[in-house]
């Protein structure tokens, strides 16, 4: 059976995703993602003429997002002509995505060697750009009026009882992981510096953790979409939370439970996986360090809209003939923290094999960039703990979720 190889991947650190603030949020995104493809090629050694095509994810998809940021990146870089690029949207799993793409193309035998990766500027985000998923279509906005995720994440908390204090504790241990990881140097292997136009330094290092961080100052912060659920906003007939009565009749009203403490951080990075075909590594030399077992999607109900995860490692974990006990370490998005909660539950997977460096409340989560991010975060430390087996799931927008089964070779 034919199969595609991870060779290498490499991240941009995660810069504060603030104008004027974040390290990266001066450099535009096609500059980031070119500058970690150079040093994917840098790292690896292979050769760029010879990549078959780059798959990026990117959620914005417009302003300095536009187009076909995978292609131009490449040309950035100053990759041949013939390197090709294509760029792809499923909201925060789309670099999760472009790797599950990667991987299709070299099964199938069309390709043999493919980048798969992705990239977000959230700095560059305007304020409203969380809001409509349903993109002005009226139409959709009646059969499914899906809210901004931090909303959907409320509702999430609400419903399966999650309480503002058990969300805080798991943030609290996502800051505390991360922070032991970073002192570790548990990430070295896959960040790599990004510099400005002149040639200094940008940023070589993650902007977002907090360390220290305890229950009692996270108990401090204001709700964050606690306003914007409650308050009619322009051209919409009723609130948000009145929306989410109306698909979840049974509750008397949404508990705001998440703020910036236990929500995935806004940051900018980049990220990037060279897979390639077992055939094409063994005749240039390129050593393996995993393979992409399974991948898989799942769809589930879009205005509560981020309790894919389990759903998507479940058929992954299916279609692979394998169960929760054959993974060695997930790392399951945190989006906010009742994603994670919700997965926990519905798994029952052990919480020690899950994000055991931490996740996206302590790190960020610049949306496209993420899913590589996270793929060679489980692959790290896999080889550091010396375990076989990895899976990554991560929730979307319009309530989807994507998963990724590795095994170390
Ligand atoms: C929740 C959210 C709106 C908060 O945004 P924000 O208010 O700009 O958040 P910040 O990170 O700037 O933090 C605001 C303040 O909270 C406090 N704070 C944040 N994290 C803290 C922590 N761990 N400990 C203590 N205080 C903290 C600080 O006072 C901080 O202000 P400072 O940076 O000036 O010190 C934003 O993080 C968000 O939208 N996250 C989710 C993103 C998303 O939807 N992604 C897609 C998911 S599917």
């Amino acid at each position: 059976m034919s199969e595609a190889w991870i060779i290498d991947g490499v991240r941009s650190p995660r810069g504060k995703g603030k104008p004027g603030k974040g390290g990266l949020a001066h450099i535009h995104p096609q500059r980031i993602m070119a500058q970690v493809l150079q040093a994917l090629e840098k790292k690896v050694g292979f050769d760029p003429n010879d990549v078959d095509d780059i798959v990026a994810g990117c959620a914005a998809g417009s302003g300095d997002h536009a187009n076909d940021i995978a292609r131009m990146a490449a040309l950035d870089a100053g990759w041949p002509e013939t390197a090709s690029g294509v760029t792809l949207n499923r909201f925060c799993g789309s670099g999760q995505q472009a790797v599950s793409f990667a991987a299709m193309g070299i099964l199938a035998g069309h390709q043999d060697l493919v980048v798969g990766g992705g990239v977000e500027s959230m700095s560059r985000y305007s304020p409203t750009h969380a809001h409509g998923f349903h993109a002005n279509n009226e139409h959709l906005f009646e059969k499914h009026p899906q809210v901004p995720q931090g909303i959907s994440a409320d509702l999430i908390a609400t419903l399966e009882g999650f309480s503002r204090e058990d969300c805080d504790g798991y943030a609290v241990r996502s800051q505390e992981r991360a922070q032991a990881a970073i002192a570790d140097g548990r990430f070295a292997n896959s960040v790599v510096p990004i510099h400005n136009d002149d040639g200094s330094l940008a940023l070589d290092h993650d902007e977002h953790p907090r360390p220290g961080t305890t229950l009692d100052m996270l108990g401090g912060l204001p709700a964050s979409f606690e306003k914007l659920g409650t308050a009619v906003m322009k051209g919409y007939e009723k609130s948000f939370d009145d929306y989410c009565k109306d698909v979840y009749p049974q509750l008397d009203k949404v508990e705001h439970v998440h703020h910036a403490g236990n929500s995935s951080g806004v940051v900018d990075g980049a990220s990037a996986i060279l897979l390639a075909s077992p055939d094409y590594a063994k005749a240039h030399g390129l050593t393996p360090r995993a393979r992409i077992v399974m991948t898989a999607t799942a769809g589930t109900e879009p205005v509560i809209m981020l309790t894919a995860p389990c759903p998507a490692a479940k058929q992954c974990l299916d279609r692979a003939k394998m169960s929760w006990d054959d993974i060695d370490l997930f790392e399951i998005n945190e989006a906010f923290a009742s994603v994670v909660l919700k997965f926990l539950k519905d798994s029952q997977v052990d919480p020690d094999k899950v994000n055991v460096n931490g996740g996206a409340i302590a790190l960020g989560h610049p949306i496209g960039g993420t899913g590589p991010m996270l793929i060679q975060t489980v692959l790290d430390e896999m080889e550091r703990q010396d375990k076989q087996t990895g899976l990554v799931a991560m929730c979307t927008g319009g309530g989807m979720g994507t998963a990724t089964i590795l095994e170390r070779i």
